[in-house]
């Protein structure tokens, strides 16, 4: 086979071998590795060479949020990379046009001008950017509990274990208190929370900061809705103090919850909203900063000191063209937000069956299951940033069995393209339902 034959000739540990001699992947150890080969997918499925088929109940990264193949979204690339395959970011094309005009009517309140980047590190990278030069302020307020991405200043703003390894990391990142703090102890009210965040502000001067970055709903860090009346709340004292309010809807956009973006539920809109992922649904690399036209008027007679090759890649744009007309023409917002009350009803069920099942959450098609070793105690069934035998066996019977999921720490995810239908989320269930014997008999 010669080196641009890339049809899948090769087995699935063909592919695994070259893949780990010659790549290196992402945060990891290497010795400790073990991708599963991949060579079609259709839907809510995908399989190896050999094929073996699975449920990609994680959307691949919660982002091939139509499903894989669509014929449409493919066509549309098709098309444009038989007219247009690259223009520089200077040119005006016809995909970024439409894309940016489609954005502003389908993004919050008046949210109206767009900044195209290939995903979305650089989205929060080059947002953190605009809030700096807009208010000629220089700290960003971020939560603990949150991943913004794993570039320079959108790593120092993620508040898990995979900034640690790249501190100190960007000057002036504040990280304050996520609401919720663990099983154990529960999540704040939003009066208490937002307390706490304005005697930081007070602590760090209001006039210093630039933007509060947040996940509107926190992705994988746990998948935490805000507690009632946080977003208004938050939107009201950010106003106050002149914060801008940076919503990290990177995974929790496009449709995820039942919504556009998270952010709708609660009515409120943002300064400026980030955006990757379900924006193409993957097909092409794309993400995407929207700003409030007030905010982007200030770029009028000030230079934009931001850029990148690849911005308003016309594959990229045209992808989420078709992308966007796929979730219009398939209902699929409306259609998170029904299926995501199947699936609450599923999470509820096994909740009710399963002592290790401590907490079940999520919002449309954006789940989580946490387990514990005792309910009463909530002793989860492994330590923060780490694993145990019980959570490494569910992982591995996840795999025999055909289910395709995030395992971290003491939970995994239930997120699956928003196309699935009942009988497909009964069948991930149904495995899901088995595989917690595992995680039971590690229960006190
Ligand atoms: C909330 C959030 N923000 C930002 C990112 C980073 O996006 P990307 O990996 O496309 O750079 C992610 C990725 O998982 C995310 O979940």
């Amino acid at each position: 086979m010669s080196a641009t034959d890339t049809k899948a000739t090769m087995t699935g540990p063909e592919m695994v071998a070259l893949s780990k001699q010659h790549s290196l992947y992402e945060w990891s150890a290497q010795a400790h590795v073990d991708p599963i080969p991949v060579s079609k997918a259709k839907g809510i499925y995908f399989w190896t060479p050999e094929g073996k088929r699975f449920i990609d109940f994680n959307s691949q990264l919660m982002c091939v949020n139509i499903g894989h193949g669509d014929p449409r979204v493919i066509k549309a690339i098709q098309d444009q990379a038989a007219t247009l395959a690259y223009a520089n970011p200077f040119m005006a094309t016809e995909a970024r046009a439409r894309l940016a005009q489609k954005l502003a009517e389908i993004s919050p309140g008046d949210i109206d001008v767009f900044f195209f980047t290939n995903g979305g590190a650089e989205a929060n990278e080059n947002a953190i950017r605009i809030a700096r030069l807009a208010t000629g302020r220089h700290k960003i307020l971020a939560r603990y509990r949150s991943y913004h991405g794993g570039t320079g200043a959108s790593l120092t703003a993620t508040g898990d274990p995979r900034r640690w390894a790249m501190e100190p990391g960007m000057p002036g990142i504040i990280h304050v208190p996520h609401p919720h703090h663990g099983l154990k102890r529960g999540t704040d009210t939003a009066e208490h929370a937002l307390a706490e965040l304005e005697e930081i502000i007070m602590l760090e001067g209001p006039q210093t900061i630039a933007a509060f970055l947040l996940e509107t709903v926190t992705g994988t860090n746990g998948i935490h809705v805000p507690p009632p009346g946080y977003l208004e709340g938050l939107r009201a004292l950010l106003d106050k103090h002149g914060i801008l309010m940076i919503a990290d809807e990177v995974m929790s956009g496009f449709g995820r919850t039942g919504a556009w973006f998270a952010v709708d539920h609660w009515n409120v809109v943002p300064d400026i909203l980030t955006m990757a992922k379900g924006l193409t649904s993957a097909y092409v690399a794309l993400g995407a900063v929207g700003i409030r036209r007030k905010l982007a008027d200030h770029f009028k007679d000030k230079v934009y000191y931001g850029g990148l090759t690849y911005n308003s890649h016309p594959l990229g744009c045209a992808a989420a063209l078709a992308t966007i007309a796929v979730y219009e023409e398939d209902k699929l917002i409306e259609r998170a937000k029904t299926m995501g009350a199947v699936m609450r009803k599923m999470l509820e069920d096994l909740k009710a069956k399963h002592p290790s099942v401590g907490d079940v959450r999520s919002i449309g098609l954006f789940g989580i299951v946490e387990l514990v070793r005792n309910r009463s105690t909530m002793e989860p069934m492994a330590p923060f940033n780490g694993s145990s035998p019980e959570m490494q066996a569910l992982g591995k019977f996840f795999r025999e069995e055909g289910l395709y999921t995030f395992v971290r720490w003491n939970t995994f995810f239930t997120n699956p393209p928003l196309c699935i239908t009942e009988a497909e989320l009964a069948e991930a269930f149904a495995i899901i339902d088995r595989s917690l014997a595992i995680t039971d008999k590690g229960c006190s």
